[in-house]
């Protein structure tokens, strides 16, 4: 049992946030129904309505409060459902409020520095988990909110260089092995975290993320001072993921040598499989936008290389030609499909034999 805010999280898992669509209330609610915290993408929840090319930002906003009553029903009030919200997005304020509006218990919130975070929640009970990837970044965001809010953080996840998705790490490191691993960043974040947890009198539980985490994986962190482990790759082989089974095959047939670091518009290096649209913007191809959204804060339509929404809702379709997949880097690992049940039993049982 973890203590988040005034909840408990039975088993200290949390499924990481998966947009755009892989993540949304079929999944989330799966894993908050064997105990976990279940995680709903804010990343375009609402790229199948019919409204979606119209007025995305509407779309997006119905659809998440409507992903997270799904996950809240599909959990029968077991586990935590937390909304996933990348502060990229030029939407982040309202898609904020509105996981707020919908009740979700946690916002977890990464690719970039949440620093407003707090005052976008302000008079809620809502849970906050910043995602950074060095004790540098949960300094600055702890400072921020002590000094600006007089709040600190209900947790926190740390995102290795081994995540799938936007990574908080130089490209060169990636690309060159010399990124700090988890084993390092977790006793900074620990000590960061230490002056805050005493002055606001509660501990601020700290889960680790990136690179395929087992049950032993979250005992071995657990003894190094962790609550728990965040996981994403794995999930999307289940039955209960909401992307594609198109997606779940590549995911399942992905061997290391297919796992790519690439750019995004997001202004991160990310981790992709290499598809044919990542061997095409390999080659210096370039193929703007037809439609554009408006949605990421440092992409510039004229000159971006490729429209990454449009990328990963190929993706969660399932198209092989035109989809940008993203994958943790032990993708290799995940060979088959499995339900949730599954993936969450293998935690528990090795957190019993502990
Ligand atoms: C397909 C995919 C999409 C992801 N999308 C997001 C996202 O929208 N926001 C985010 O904070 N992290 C995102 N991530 C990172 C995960 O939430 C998670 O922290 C990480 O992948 C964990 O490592 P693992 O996949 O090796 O288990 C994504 C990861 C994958 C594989």
């Amino acid at each position: 049992m973890v203590q988040i805010k005034d909840k408990m999280l039975e088993l200290p898992v949390i499924q990481g946030g998966m947009g755009v669509g892989v993540s949304l209330g079929g999944l989330a609610g799966a894993v908050a129904a064997c105990g976990g915290m279940g995680c709903v993408s804010a990343a375009h929840p609402g790229y199948r309505e019919a409204d979606f090319h119209n007025d995305p930002n509407r779309a997006n906003v119905r659809a998440l409060k409507e992903e997270i009553d799904k996950a809240r029903a599909i959990s029968g009030g077991r586990g935590l459902v937390a909304v996933n919200l990348m502060v990229a997005m030029r939407q982040y304020a309202p898609m904020v409020r509105a996981a707020v509006e919908g009740g979700a218990d946690a916002i977890i919130s990464g690719a970039g520095l949440p620093l407003e975070l707090p005052g976008l929640t302000a008079g809620s009970s809502v849970a906050l988990g910043p995602i950074v990837s060095s004790g540098r970044a949960a300094k600055l965001i702890l400072k921020t909110w002590d000094k600006k809010y007089g709040v600190t953080a209900d947790f926190l996840v740390i995102e290795g260089c081994k995540a799938g998705g936007h990574l908080g790490f130089k490209e060169e490191d990636l690309l060159a092995g010399t990124a700090q691993s988890l084993e390092e960043i977790l006793p900074q974040v620990l000590a960061e975290i230490a002056p805050y947890q005493e002055k606001y009198g509660h501990s601020i539980p700290v889960f680790v993320a990136g690179g395929g985490l087992t049950g032993q994986d979250l005992v071995r962190f657990r003894a190094m001072g962790a609550a728990g482990v965040q996981a994403a790759t794995r999930f999307i082989a289940t039955a209960e993921c909401d992307a594609s089974q198109a997606y779940k095959d590549v995911i399942i047939g992905a061997k290391k040598e297919d796992v790519r670091i690439i750019h995004s518009p997001v202004g991160m290096p990310g981790r992709a499989i290499r598809s044919p649209l990542v061997e095409r913007m390999e080659a210096g191809e370039r193929r703007g936008p037809d439609w554009c959204a408006n949605c990421i804060k440092t992409c510039d339509p004229a000159h971006t290389p490729y429209c990454i929404t449009h990328a990963l809702i190929e993706a969660v379709k399932g198209n092989w030609e035109e989809g940008l997949f993203f994958c943790g880097a032990e993708v290799e690992g995940v060979d088959r499909m499995s339900t949730v049940a599954q993936v969450l039993e293998e935690y528990r049982a090795a957190l019993e034999r502990a």
